[in-house]
């Protein structure tokens, strides 16, 4: 069996399965996560797993240990996307995980350990911007207060949860036993331009950065484009212009810092009314949590001052936060040794992009691989992984898991 080209069809497979036309975009609890989850739930089975969906919409597929008494290794990653998304980012994750449990089942293996693959309900915090919702369930660390947030239409995640067929009420005890983990391991692609340039096939993440996401408001005053004098107007739009070039200038100076603002809403939204309301996102990493929690106060401070000099109100509400996570040295330690066999060198890589690894380092040792992919583009529908890259992190994966096996 060539696992690598079945990774790539059934990548392709997935990708066909989005609630947009023309472009790939499965955001949490959406119907099209449902016939995501079906799709690799019946793969699972396959593989010789059983299957379960856990209360936030978790797919977990469970292979046995050679004895009940065997502790648990997560493997996996998230099958939500970004809108308008690439085929890799999330499900080579979940892909890659399954292609190893398909090997241990095709030549009969058990092992001192079960192996758990995970597709995780959302990572991307699309609908709702509170991310790692499906790994925060599984860590325990899920606010049940975010239950009550809002998508675009109005839509609670409780009403969207019950309508995926998830169960609100039992996330509380979706929590995972961390005396049975082993550790969490996460496959995904570098995102960034390192492994291209070093012209190498996969690298060993040693760390993921933290990240901070927020939703702010200005609010003004609605009014006629041709009847108030531009010295009378209270412009939100201009105060959010002026506060997203403010939020640039401070990134730029700041050495290792990242901040974006992806997405912006200008009420009432027509060509002839000065808007009265705009809400923007930010988006703001740093692989220090004391610097990012610093820069966050001062970017409030700065749309503070901006409203007040233009008589608008400013409402800012953290929805989301997360510290960076450093990877447990003995699960990396064995994927590095497991990336020297096949390429001679293992890169050490830091994560910019956020990854289920950072919510599941709550409640257990958690290890990344990554694949180059090209151009270090992603989120973004020209991503892309080669089919040989995929097949080298197979085999380091079935490398790993042996000697993971071997060391217990
Ligand atoms: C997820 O891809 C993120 O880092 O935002
Ligand atoms: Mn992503
Ligand atoms: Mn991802």
């Amino acid at each position: 069996m060539n696992f690598a080209h079945l990774v790539v069809q059934r990548l392709d497979a997935l990708a066909q399965i989005s609630e947009d036309e023309g472009g790939l975009t499965r955001s949490f609890a959406s119907p099209a996560m449902r016939r995501v989850n079906d799709l690799v739930g019946s793969w699972m089975r396959d593989a010789g797993m059983s299957v379960c969906t856990d209360a936030i919409g978790n797919l977990i597929g469970h292979y046995p240990a050679a004895t009940p008494a065997g502790k648990i290794l997560l493997l996996g990653s998230h099958l939500d996307t970004v809108r308008d998304a690439g085929k890799f980012d999330g499900p080579l994750g979940v892909l890659v995980a399954l292609a190893c449990v398909q090997f241990l089942n095709e030549t009969k293996t058990r092992l001192p350990f079960a192996i758990e693959v995970i597709g995780f309900a959302d990572e991307e915090g699309v609908r709702y911007q509170s991310t790692y919702l499906g790994s925060r369930a599984l860590a325990g660390t899920f606010n049940c207060e975010d239950l009550k947030r809002t998508d675009a239409r109005g839509v609670t995640m409780a009403e969207a949860l019950r309508e995926f067929g998830g169960t609100p009420d039992a996330i509380a005890a979706a929590r995972m036993d961390a005396s049975r983990l082993l550790g969490y391991v996460e496959v995904h692609i570098e995102q960034g331009p390192v492994l291209e340039q070093k012209n190498l096939a996969v690298g060993v993440v040693s760390a993921i950065t933290g990240q901070t996401r927020a939703r702010i408001a200005f609010v003004g005053e609605a009014g006629h484009a041709g009847t108030v004098p531009m010295n009378l107007r209270r412009d939100s739009l201009c105060a959010a212009a002026e506060f997203v070039l403010a939020i640039e200038e401070l990134a730029k100076d700041r050495s290792g810092l990242v901040a974006t603002v992806g997405e912006i809403t200008a009420m009432p939204g027509a060509g002839n009314v000065i808007p009265g309301q705009t809400k923007l996102s930010l988006d703001v990493r740093h692989p220090d949590d004391v610097t990012r929690s610093q820069t966050c106060d001062e970017l409030k401070l700065r749309a503070d001052e901006i409203a007040a000099g233009r008589s608008v109100i400013m409402n800012w509400e953290t929805v989301h936060e997360s510290a960076a996570v450093v990877c447990e040295r003995r699960l990396a330690l064995l994927l590095e040794n497991a990336t020297k066999c096949h390429q001679g060198e293992a890169p050490l890589l830091a994560s910019g992009a956020g990854h289920d690894a950072a919510a599941m380092a709550a409640i257990c040792p958690v290890a990344m691989l990554f694949v180059r992919c090209k151009g270090g583009v992603s989120h973004n529908p020209a991503e892309f992984a080669s089919e040989a890259d995929i097949g080298v992190a197979i085999e380091v994966m079935n490398d790993f898991v042996k000697s993971l096996a071997k060391s217990k």
